[in-house]
Order: structure tokens, then sequence, then C-alpha cells
């Protein structure tokens, strides 16, 4: 059994030790926000932070999450007002939409620790795959939100 806080909230789950992160928020808690894509830390589709960090869940063991904070693009925020969320859809940055949360997540653990990234540093820090090639849509809304976290 173990005790997870995941947005906010403590769960007691009983899997195997070595159970994904990302299995346990879809399957176990129900949250299907966080996707699935490679199950092999490479797409990061299943991106979510602990304690702050972005993280592809695919790869995480649940032995090693326990009594973190986990948050999930569901918790993000309360009313999908984060400069992030508020930036995605001014561009209208989603194509089929798979890969968005994760790329979301990501961005948002960016700019946790750097509150006006360059070009470089997006390129850097957001390794997310986008299969429909929302990349420069995602960049632009990256700056956006920047501008308007910095007007709050
Ligand atoms: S599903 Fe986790 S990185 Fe692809
Ligand atoms: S929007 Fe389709 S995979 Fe990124």
């Amino acid at each position: 059994m173990f005790s997870l806080r995941i947005n906010g909230k403590t769960y007691s789950v009983d899997v195997e030790a070595d159970t994904p992160l990302l299995w346990v928020i879809r399957d176990t808690i129900g949250l299907t926000g966080t996707k699935f894509g490679c199950g092999m830390a490479l797409c990061g589709a299943c991106t979510v932070h602990v304690n702050g960090e972005a993280v592809r869940s695919c790869v995480q063991p649940i032995s090693r999450v326990a009594g973190k904070e986990i948050t999930t693009i569901e918790g993000l925020s309360p009313d999908a007002q984060h400069p992030l969320q508020v930036a995605w859809r001014e561009g209208d940055v989603p194509e089929c939409g798979y890969c968005q949360p994760g790329q979301i997540m990501a961005a948002a653990a960016l700019l946790a620790k750097n509150a006006n990234p360059s070009d470089a540093d997006i390129t850097r820090e957001i390794t997310n795959l986008c299969r429909c090639g929302t990349y420069p849509r995602i960049r632009q809304a990256i700056h956006r939100a920047a501008e308007l976290a910095a007007k709050r």
C-alpha cells in the first residue's frame, strides 16, 4: 500500500512497488489527462510534476514517488487560467491534442524556474515530441505565457 499526494489530495493505492506512476494516475485514480505514448521516457506524453520537477511518469515506479507532491494537468490550476493554459487557447496550439498535456506540464516546470525563457532554453528543456508538428505554436505560447505571468 502506498500513500500518494496528487493535486493536493491524498490517495492510498494498493499496487506493486514497481508499478509506473502513469498507470496509477490513469487506471487506479482515474485521471486520464496524462497520456501514454511510448512507455520508455522518450515522448513526454506522460509528463507530470513531482515536487515541482517535470518527470516522465511512465518510468517512475510508484515506490519512488510515494509521499512526494505530484501534480497532473488536472491540478495545474483550479480554473484552467494558468498563463500557459490561457496562452495555449489564445494561440490555438493543439492539433490532435494528444501530446499537449505533457507539453504544458513540461512548459510549466520550465517557467517555474525560468520566468522568461529564451528560444534556446525552450529547445533545451522541452524535449516532448509532437507528431502533429505544433512546435512553433508551442514555442510562441510559452513566450506569451511568460508575458501574461509577468503582468499578474
Ligand atoms: S509515455 Fe512516458 S515518455 Fe512516452
Ligand atoms: S498535437 Fe498531435 S501529437 Fe501533438
